[in-house]
């Protein structure tokens, strides 16, 4: 298989995730004979300053003829001052908009080695697996107007949603929780917004479409704390573009670290784009430690939904799996007696590990 892949590497530690993504991909596409071609191109702070742009229009139009994209992280505290239409975030916000990318997947399953890698007690961390489904180009985000009084004593962010734009991703959920557990948490807070009692009227019509899923409405601030308490009560979640946003980091705690999580950012048809749950992590970028895992989970996933390689997927998560009982950290995850090594290295071991039983299995098919 040939496939052409937009790369986005961004700003801080987007770079350094990016590279190990690559390095795994080029692992993959020389053990299962496939051909994948990078090409990069410019997004966020790295954009601003080469082009004045966060989003050149070349990245825009690149993206729309791959076959998929691969989207490391943008921003950075230099670019921190300048207006909102010229921050690096909106390279990112405009590209998923561009793209039509509403649904934006983001699992959430620990690790069993990672178990004690988190700060909440391992009886609460055990059995969580959910997928967050979060609305990704609506909302707060994108409403108009968004705006600050000339005096600067006054600001407007309007929350618009169309009905549709609900009706799209609440589907998908439904579809997903089908394919998994069959329950659904929908979350919003409709004891307030009209929008959420928009949404929440919405997930009841669909209901009856989907009489084998179990559905539950949570508001988002009982979400919050039922997150990090009772996390295995959860298998799908489906919200809003900024209750998803927040509710993702929050939930990344029970896998150990923020550096774990993968996402997918896609549409019914047509290209997707994948990126970690993180950001550019401008307190860690340089050193060579990022943790790589959330971004080379991503390249798994855009095996699985872009490509429908499900084996090639399962073989970077089952290897990440390996590496991880061998002891390997990135710092974020470390604790006593592990083996602390930096971004390289953690992916070397990692395609060490591919390779390893590429030829176990070469051998014994012989
Ligand atoms: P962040 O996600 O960059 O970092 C939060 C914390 O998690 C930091 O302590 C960081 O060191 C740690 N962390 C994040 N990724 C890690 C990794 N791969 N390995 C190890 N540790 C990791 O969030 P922030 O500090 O609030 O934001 C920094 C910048 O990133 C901001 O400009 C923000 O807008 C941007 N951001 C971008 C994205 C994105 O591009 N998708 C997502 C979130 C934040
Ligand atoms: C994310 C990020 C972005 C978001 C920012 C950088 C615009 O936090 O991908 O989770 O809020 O969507
Ligand atoms: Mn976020």
């Amino acid at each position: 298989m040939k496939k052409q892949i937009i790369v986005l590497p961004g700003d801080g530690v987007g770079r350094e995730v990016m590279e190990s993504a690559k390095l795994v991909l080029q692992a993959v596409a020389s053990e299962f004979g496939h051909r994948f071609v990078f090409h990069e191109h410019l997004i966020g702070g790295a954009a601003i300053d080469a082009c004045g742009t966060p989003l050149p229009q070349e990245t825009v139009d690149a993206c729309m003829q791959a076959d998929a994209v691969l989207l490391g992280a943008v921003g950075g505290p230099q670019w921190d001052n300048h207006p909102s239409g010229q921050r690096p975030e909106a390279g990112l916000l405009s590209i998923r908009k561009t793209l039509g990318l509403f649904a934006n997947l983001r699992p959430v399953k620990g690790f069993a080695s990672l178990l004690d890698a988190s700060p909440l007690k391992k009886e609460v961390v055990e059995g969580s697996d959910m997928l967050i489904i979060r609305e990704l180009t609506g909302g707060i985000y994108f409403g108009q107007p968004s705006e600050r009084t000339n005096d600067g004593n006054a600001v407007v962010d309007t929350l618009y949603y169309e009905r549709t734009e609900m009706e799209r991703i609440i589907d998908k959920a439904f579809q997903s929780a089908l394919t998994r557990k069959k329950r659904l948490t929908s979350v919003d807070k409709a004891n307030v917004l009209e929008s959420s009692r928009m949404w929440r009227e919405i997930v009841k019509e669909k209901q009856k479409q989907y009489p084998d899923v179990k559905v539950d409405h949570v508001l988002v601030d009982a979400a919050a704390m039922k997150l990090i308490t009772q996390p295995d009560q959860f298998d799908v979640i489906v919200t809003e573009n900024m209750f998803g946003d927040i509710l993702s980091d929050e939930a990344s705690v029970l896998t150990g670290s923020l550096g774990m999580l993968p996402s997918a950012s896609i549409r019914t048809d047509g290209v997707g784009m994948y990126e970690p749950v993180h950001g550019s992590a401008p307190d860690i970028a340089g050193k060579g430690i990022a943790n790589p895992f959330g971004m080379i989970l991503s390249a798994a996933m855009m095996l699985r939904h872009s490509f429908g390689l499900e084996q090639e997927a399962k073989d970077i998560e089952d290897a990440v799996d390996t590496v991880l009982e061998q002891g390997y950290r990135t710092p974020d995850l470390a604790g006593a007696g592990e083996r602390v090594v930096g971004t390289k290295e953690i992916t070397d071991r990692l395609i060490d590990n591919m390779t390893a039983k590429s030829v176990a299995n070469s051998i014994c098919s012989m």
